[in-house]
């Protein structure tokens, strides 16, 4: 994904500027998912919670919301332009307030013991090293705190990933082998027993880990479904250097590709994630 680059320069780069520009097509795609993620976070009124990669702040603000205004919020990320996208948003009424944070949560000295949730919504597959950071979040949460997150299971499962990428394939070069296991990148803990096993040495006790299998829409028609798959979903790193020619034929393949999955609510193709709270 972001082959000889760290994560910080990765999205802090093109991809953060793209992901900025596109928050609200984003939010709308994975919002079923967000969804299953705060009923599974039962967030109280008056608490503190973190959101860990938290981007553009959609479920920052919408843990604010939720906390109400005696509780606290804080947003933390590598990414300025997708921390400045956020900043932008305006506060749901009797919100929380949000402090926004630029900072790799890996390794941020967040006060010990001082929140009662934390949540991450595909923000915490991108680790250099995933049970130091999984260690330091446990760290930060109280005795009884949760971490409730959402990450991807296995590509293949993943249709809304894998019909756009084998429609592309055939016209670009070959991609390289798979990394090697444990990189950073959306599929890392499509092992879930593996991630599990990360959150348990990292001092994690009481770990539920449900499998989310639900249809997202990616766009009203082929066409739009296409462009998002192509420019936001992970198959977007096939077209990094395409030429424009190259794009549009690529686009034009992905919208057909994606024609039989079109529905009266939109272009739709189930999504599989891993839903993990952990305490
Ligand atoms: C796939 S995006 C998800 C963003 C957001 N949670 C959402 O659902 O829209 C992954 C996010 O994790 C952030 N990230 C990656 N490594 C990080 C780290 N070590 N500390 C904090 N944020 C990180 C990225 O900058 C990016 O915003």
């Amino acid at each position: 994904m972001a082959d000889g680059i760290t994560q910080a320069a990765y999205w802090n780069g093109e991809v953060g500027q793209r992901w900025a520009r596109n928050q609200a097509v984003l939010d709308a795609v994975f919002s079923p998912l967000t969804d299953a993620l705060f009923e599974a976070a039962g967030l109280r009124a008056g608490t503190s919670v973190l959101d860990i990669g938290c981007g553009a702040g959609e479920t920052t603000l919408r843990a604010a919301a939720a906390v109400g205004p005696e509780g606290a919020v804080a947003g933390a990320d590598v990414s300025a332009p997708l921390l400045a996208a956020a900043r932008e948003r305006p506060m749901p009424a009797g919100a929380a307030p949000v402090a926004w944070v630029e900072a790799d949560v890996e390794t941020y000295p967040f006060p010990p013991a001082s929140l009662d949730a934390a949540l991450s919504r595909f923000g915490t597959m991108f680790f250099a090293d995933t049970q130091a950071a999984f260690a330091n979040i446990r760290a930060a949460l109280k005795p009884g705190g949760q971490l409730t997150l959402l990450c991807w299971q296995a590509m293949a499962a993943n249709p809304w990933v894998s019909v756009p990428r084998a429609a592309i394939l055939p016209l670009v070069p070959a991609p390289g082998p798979p990394p090697p296991p444990d990189q950073p990148g959306p599929f890392r803990f499509a092992d879930g027993a593996a991630l599990e096993a990360r959150l348990r040495a990292a001092g994690f006790r009481d770990i539920v880990r449900t499998g989310l299998r639900v249809p997202v829409t990616l766009g009203r028609d082929p066409e739009t479904a296409a462009r998002v798959a192509c420019e936001l979903g992970p198959p977007s790193h096939l077209l990094r250097e395409a030429e424009p020619e190259l794009r549009a034929r690529a686009l034009a393949s992905v919208a057909e590709a994606l024609r039989p999955h079109a529905t009266d609510g939109g272009v739709q193709l189930e999504a599989a994630c891993w839903l993990v709270a952990a305490g």
